[in-house]
């Protein structure tokens, strides 16, 4: 078994940015974590960062028939991209939506998804905590699937 951890515009800088919203954890440790969680259940894990649309669906593209389901971050594109919506239901992966601050209390624009209804689910407001849920839950979702 195999996930791709995928992260969109600005999670490059996670641990600088905005910490009091995002808290200290840098992406290293989160795709270190991600990891831990994916080991222990027997599976590898890619990671994988862009600050570019594009980079991001082709990515997806190129990694449909090698990984087993993602794990996405996708940032500020959650709230914009049609064209990322339309790139994971073409993929036909299962994805599980994360972010690491509740979306649902800030600002109206982060409140609507355009990507959660192409995912599995959406764990959103745990902070670091919630990529090992996300990753659970993915590994959940393939082991069950068989
Ligand atoms: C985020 C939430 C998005 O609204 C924002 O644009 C991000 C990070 C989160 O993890 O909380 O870049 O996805």
């Amino acid at each position: 078994m195999q996930i791709l951890l995928a992260h969109g515009p600005n999670l490059n800088l996670l641990g600088e940015r905005r910490p009091e919203v995002y808290g200290t954890t840098t992406l290293l440790e989160i795709e270190a974590e991600v990891a831990a969680v994916a080991n222990a259940r027997g599976a590898a894990v890619i990671c994988f960062q862009t600050n570019h649309e594009g980079a991001l669906i082709d990515a997806l593209h190129q990694y449909r028939r090698v990984v087993d389901g993602v794990v996405l971050n996708a940032g500020a594109w959650t709230h914009t991209s049609v064209a990322l919506r339309d790139a994971i239901e073409a993929v036909q992966l299962p994805v599980v939506e994360v972010h690491l601050s509740n979306t649902h209390q800030r600002e109206d624009f982060r409140h609507r998804s355009l990507i959660a209804g192409v995912c599995i689910g959406q764990v959103t407001g745990l902070g670091r905590d919630g990529y090992g849920v996300a990753t659970a839950l993915l590994l959940d979702h393939l082991e069950t699937r068989g």
